[in-house]
Formats: structure tokens, C-alpha cells, sequence
């Protein structure tokens, strides 16, 4: 088991929802299978469900509502501070419903990590599972890439594959997405962790 202790590395997880995948970082955390402390869950939402699922793991839990901010940059700018603060070296979107622009990116200064469910370049933006059984696409899938400020559209870290079958509805197949988005997220985080990565133009590559 990773020690828990100052050496580990510190990530912070930005929420709006239900926080399953912040789930998902919890339990690979728990596990020893993260070697990070999740140092701090930020919602824009308050009472969002995944603050209750940080708060019964013992995680520092913190709502920032975007409309207590006049802008949508000094918004971002609290949110990059908030997390500065708390020592995080990495953030991960896990349903985080809000743009960030980029500010929020030069002012957190370290990488930021979404995960979005479709197979990226296809179907950004909402409802990933409602976009491929509307196209009758028959590869479904998941994407974990590093954040920019284009919606959905940064270097791809890691990505997987579901069939879309013929008597799929939404929520079958956003619930089989949903189960690969939860090994790979935890599995992404690592990997951009550990380092020994480098960016080629968009292709994310082993040093
Ligand atoms: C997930 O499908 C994720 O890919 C998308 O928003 C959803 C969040 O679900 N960005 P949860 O809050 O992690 O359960």
C-alpha cells in the first residue's frame, strides 16, 4: 500500500452532479491503485450529491456557486485559487457542467484532465450517449483529455471502446460508458501523474 503521508501527490476534483467518478478516484485512491490524495472537491453546485460522497471520504469539500462571481474570469481565477491553495498539482473534471476559460488554465498553471462520454473527436459537448445512438453510431466509448480552451477538444490521454447494441436505450448504453469511464479516469489520472509523458502537437505520447 502507498503510503498516505505530504509525499503524496496532491490532486483537486472539480464537480457539478451525481460524482461518480469522483467515486471511482476515491475508491482507485482507496485501493492503492492512485497513488495521490485528493486534496480538495470543489462543486459550483450546492448540494450536489458527489460533495456527500467527498464528505463521507473524509475530503475537504468546497462550494464556489459561478453566479456569487460578477465574471466568468474572476470566477475562474477564485477556482485556480482555491486549489493553489490546497496544494493541488493536478484537477480533474469529473462532471464539472461549466466551461473554464483560459484563465482558470494559466492561472492553475498545472495539467487538468476531463473526462467526456463519446469517443472525442465525435459528439463533444452534452449527452455523449444520446448523440451516438441518435447518429446509429455502432462504437460508443469514453475519452479522458487534458483540458483547453476549446470544449472537448484537447490532446486525448486515453480512451475506450463499448458496442452499441440494437436494443440499447440511453440509459443502457450511457450506463455501459459510465462503467468504462470509471476504470479509466482513475487509470488516466495516474498516468499523467507518474509523468514521463510529452505533448506532440495534439498526440500525447510516452517520452
Ligand atoms: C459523466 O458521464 C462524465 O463523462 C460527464 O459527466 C458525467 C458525470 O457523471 N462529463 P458523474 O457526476 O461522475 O456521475
Amino acid at each position: 500500500m502507498p503510503e498516505a503521508g505530504a509525499s503524496r501527490r496532491r490532486i483537486g476534483v472539480l464537480v457539478s452532479g451525481r460524482g461518480s467518478n469522483l467515486q471511482a478516484l476515491i475508491d482507485a485512491v482507496g485501493r492503492g491503485d492512485l497513488a495521490a490524495t485528493i486534496a480538495v472537491v470543489i462543486s459550483n453546485v450546492p448540494g450536489a450529491a458527489a460533495l456527500d460522497r467527498a464528505a463521507a471520504a473524509g475530503i475537504e469539500t468546497l462550494v464556489l456557486p459561478h453566479r456569487d462571481w460578477p465574471s466568468r474570469e474572476a470566477y475562474d481565477e477564485a477556482l485556480a485559487a482555491a486549489l493553489r491553495d490546497r496544494g493541488a498539482e493536478l484537477v480533474c473534471l469529473a462532471g464539472f457542467m461549466r466551461r473554464l476559460t483560459g484563465r482558470f488554465l494559466d492561472a492553475f498553471g498545472g495539467p487538468v484532465l476531463n473526462v467526456h462520454p463519446s469517443l472525442l473527436p465525435a459528439f463533444p459537448g452534452l449527452d455523449g450517449p444520446g448523440q451516438a445512438l441518435a447518429h446509429g453510431v455502432k462504437v460508443a466509448g469514453c475519452t479522458v483529455h487534458l483540458v483547453t480552451p476549446e470544449l472537448d477538444a484537447g490532446p486525448i490521454v486515453a480512451q475506450a471502446a463499448v458496442p452499441v447494441r440494437t436494443d440499447d436505450t440511453h440509459d443502457t448504453l450511457a450506463a455501459r460508458i459510465l462503467v468504462e469511464e470509471h476504470r479509466l479516469l482513475p487509470w488516466a489520472v495516474g498516468r499523467v501523474l507518474d509523468g514521463g509523458w510529452r505533448l506532440d502537437g495534439r498526440r500525447f505520447l510516452d517520452v
